[in-house]
């Protein structure tokens, strides 16, 4: 009997990077961070954070994009006034962190990791176009929900400050447009090895997301091992801001003093009403 072949793998480059990705999408979902994202639980502290890293993401990502738009390997995907970020994340790092924003920023050790990543491929052969794949078709498609819930959580205007990023005014169609880019990705000429490192390389893309959203949820101080996410607000409201930035501390825990100067008020009470009773 004939056994089912190993390399039953879809012809068509797109198919290929969907089905063999599908695993690691799951996770990058299922990451505490987005989780508690999705039920509407991020915070202003954590969408800063994650902003900020998009910021030198992209910035890595389309300096390495424009070094290549030439290159036969990634130019049919270069679509720069449709999907290029840089400009709208400068926009938000500017609502975000003022104007002084560029000194501000935050630039974690993930982050630096996926940009290290970005330019190494990017100065390599060939491997650019699943890290473009990995962002803007995911930017197309979760990503716009994540907008929506966003602006809802921390209470952001409906014109679309603080959440440019998401927006892409030349999109009229992310369906239509990923169908596009999609159509684009299977014309690549490759040979089979070419065609494993982009699909390795796209797989190491998610997890290069997922390992920044596990550090940035370490950062938060949420952990989420041990907490389910609909447990988040109680546990974590010494962490925790509401949808106006405006911290709840629980006072007694942010206090030592005034546990100390309560605990000593009841003691001395006790003794006052002991020598009276005597
Ligand atoms: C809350 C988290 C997320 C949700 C709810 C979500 C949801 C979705 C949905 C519904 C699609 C299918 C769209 C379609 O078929 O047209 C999709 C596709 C995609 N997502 Fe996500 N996603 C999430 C996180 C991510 C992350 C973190 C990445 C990577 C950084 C990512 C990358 C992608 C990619 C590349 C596709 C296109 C797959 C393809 O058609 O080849 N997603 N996502």
């Amino acid at each position: 009997m004939e056994r089912p072949q190993p390399d039953s793998m879809p012809q068509d480059l797109s198919e290929a990077l969907k089905e063999a990705t599908k695993e690691v999408h799951v996770q990058a979902e299922n990451a505490a961070f987005m989780n508690y994202f999705q039920k509407g639980q991020v915070t202003r502290k954590g969408f800063k954070l994650v902003m900020a890293s998009l910021y030198h993401i992209y910035v890595a990502l389309e300096e390495e994009i424009e070094r290549n738009k030439e290159n036969p390997v990634y130019a049919p995907l270069y679509f720069p006034e449709e999907l290029h970020r840089r400009a709208a994340l400068e926009r938000d790092m500017a609502f975000w962190y003022g104007p002084r924003w560029e000194d501000a920023i935050p630039y974690t050790q993930a982050t630096r990791r996926y940009v290290r990543r970005l330019h190494e491929v990017g100065r390599g052969r060939g491997l650019r176009g699943p890290h473009a794949y990995t962002r803007y078709l995911g930017d197309l498609s979760g990503g716009q929900v994540l907008k929506k819930i966003a602006q809802k959580a921390l209470d952001l205007p409906s014109s679309g400050e603080g959440v440019d990023f998401f927006t892409f005014p030349n999109v009229a169609s992310a369906t239509k447009f990923k169908q596009l880019y999609r159509s684009r990705m299977n014309t690549l000429e490759m040979t089979p090895e070419v065609r494993q490192r982009v699909i390795e390389e796209a797989k190491a893309a998610f997890l290069l997301n997922i390992q920044l959203f596990e550090e940035l949820q370490e950062l938060l101080g949420q952990d989420a091992e041990d907490q389910s996410p609909s447990q988040a607000p109680g546990l974590h409201a010494a962490l925790t801001e509401t949808p106006r930035g405006k911290p709840q501390p629980n006072l007694l825990s942010q206090a030592p003093l005034l546990r100390w100067v309560l605990t000593l008020s009841f003691v001395v009470a006790t003794v006052a009403v002991g020598l009276y009773v005597m």
